[in-house]
């Protein structure tokens, strides 16, 4: 569900603060009615007095009931009576007007005492005879609900303020803890440890802090991985400047002793460029490794831009072939013509390269549903089926001891670094394009070798009119 947390926040706050007023009331009305009844014995204490007044009726008459009536008031620090059923004071009792309007006969000892009335009410023992009623006002020190003011607070100020915190703390631990985690992994992956993930521990929550977890995760995934590229990168990057350094430290050590000066200066000159190409390819595939951008900054034909490249590629290699089957045109929209005709004239540098001399290298071009298939074949040695994906890993070469005696050889052909394909690989998905490679065999024409397919797809993003400010390694493809 979308908004879970928030539902069960909801239902916890708003359910527990509906049990919480309920359970409050309840409390407070059972107490109150609980402490609204006269101590049993306090109560017993009452009915003696009835019981004596009704025994020194009988042996003392009045005169001797009106005497123990006063000490009784005196005793008691309250109003007392004996009256007869018609309300009648008997034993020189005195009854004032305002008790004649309130007072019935009947109020027992067990009943309930209104706690919020100022004035104690006046309890009736009845003599045995059933005529005559001992009435007394309930002496302050048996009224009842003496602690009901402390009960009041701690029903309705101290529980209810207990049981709120407790309800923040369990919300701020629900909310808290999985927080933390997360805190927790946040600092172990920015102190280097790539590996830490959330996992399971937040993802079984189902919520919106699970969501939060996923993203950590994804986020955590993509960024070690980038790390992990950029410091392979890196570390093949240093290794490859090695040999160009090497020979650039004999051509000094050449210059020195002035052996063939010119030709290491040349060599010089060489190198230099080498690692010139060298470290620009590599920062220009760590960009691309980082950024992942949409390159959608040109609209032009592709035909005219396979035709520059094969030219040169006839130029460079007058000893292979190179044929060709576009269409009259093929308009491509929002995509760089930088990128992809640096992506292509590697996949063919490659195959012309790698087919014997005199044989074919193959560009066709075709018109497909989503856009452009290209495909370029060489008959060349092909790659073992289990590296046909490795090829377009950075400093991936199928055989490097003959990549670079190839390289040796090759000096006017340029690098071999085992870069152009992890290059033609991002820049080819840069223009919203893919590249597969495959070995084919063509029984017929008893030609075999490396079959590259780019799969050039419409993007449909509109050109941009300006191009960004490009972060890290922008120069090549800008
Ligand atoms: N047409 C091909 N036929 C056979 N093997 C190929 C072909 N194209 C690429 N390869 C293999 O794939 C490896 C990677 O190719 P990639 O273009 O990335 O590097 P490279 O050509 O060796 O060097 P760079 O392109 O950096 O100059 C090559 O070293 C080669 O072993
Ligand atoms: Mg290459």
């Amino acid at each position: 569900m979308k908004y879970t947390l928030l539902w069960r926040l909801c239902t916890v706050i708003a359910f527990g603060t509906v049990l919480l007023f309920w359970a409050i009331d309840w409390l407070t009305t059972h107490t109150e009615s609980s402490m609204s009844f006269i101590a049993t014995e306090h109560q017993q204490q009452l009915l003696d007095y009835g019981k004596q007044a009704d025994e020194i009726m009988r042996s003392e008459g009045e005169a001797g009931l009106a005497i123990w009536l006063k000490n009784l008031q005196q005793k008691e620090q309250t109003w007392a009576a004996i009256v007869s059923t018609d309300i009648s004071p008997m034993a020189e009792s005195t009854l004032y007007a305002p008790f004649f309007e309130r007072f019935q006969i009947g109020r027992s000892v067990e009943w309930k005492i209104h706690l919020y009335f100022q004035e104690n009410p006046v309890m009736e023992v009845p003599f045995a005879d059933d005529n005559t009623h001992f009435l007394i006002q309930l002496p302050q020190r048996m009224r009842p609900g003496a602690l009901l003011i402390y009960a009041n607070v701690l029903l309705q100020i101290a529980l209810p303020l207990i049981l709120l915190c407790l309800l923040s703390v369990v919300l701020y631990r629900h909310v808290m803890t999985p927080l933390r985690k997360l805190e927790n992994v946040t600092k172990a992956f920015s102190e280097g440890h790539l590996d830490v993930r959330t996992n399971a521990s937040l993802q079984s929550r189902h919520d919106e802090l699970t969501r939060l977890a996923i993203t950590f995760d994804k986020m955590a995934d993509k960024t070690s991985q980038l790390i992990y590229t950029q410091r392979q990168l890196l570390g093949d990057l240093s290794h490859e400047l090695r040999t160009p350094l090497t020979r650039i430290d004999m051509a000094i050590d050449f210059m020195e002793q002035r052996i063939n000066p010119r030709q290491a200066l040349e060599r010089l000159r060489y190198e230099a460029s080498t690692m010139r190409n060298l470290v620009e390819d590599t920062l220009t595939l760590a960009w691309l490794n980082t950024e992942s951008p949409l390159l959608t900054y040109d609209d032009f034909d592709l035909v005219e831009l396979l035709q520059v490249i094969c030219e040169d590629a006839r130029f460079e290699y007058p000893d292979r072939v190179l044929t060709t089957a576009l269409p009259d045109a093929a308009p491509i929209k929002h995509s760089s013509q930088l990128a992809l005709g640096q992506a292509i004239e590697n996949i063919v540098r490659n195959g012309l390269r790698h087919t014997p001399v005199n044989t074919a290298v193959a560009v066709l071009l075709t018109r497909v549903v989503q856009g452009y298939q290209l495909v370029i074949k060489d008959h060349g040695p092909g790659v073992p089926p289990d590296m046909l994906n490795d090829i377009f890993k950075p400093f991936f070469r199928v055989d490097k001891a003959r990549a670079a005696v190839q390289d040796l050889k090759d000096h006017n052909q340029g690098r071999g670094f085992g870069l152009g394909l992890a290059l033609a690989y991002r820049q080819i998905e840069a223009v919203g394009g893919t590249i597969t490679a495959q070995n084919y065999t063509d029984d017929g024409n008893r030609a075999s070798g490396l079959c590259i397919t780019v799969a050039l797809y419409d993007t449909g993003a509109p050109a941009q009119p300006a191009r960004p400010a490009q972060p890290a390694r922008p120069a090549q493809l800008a």
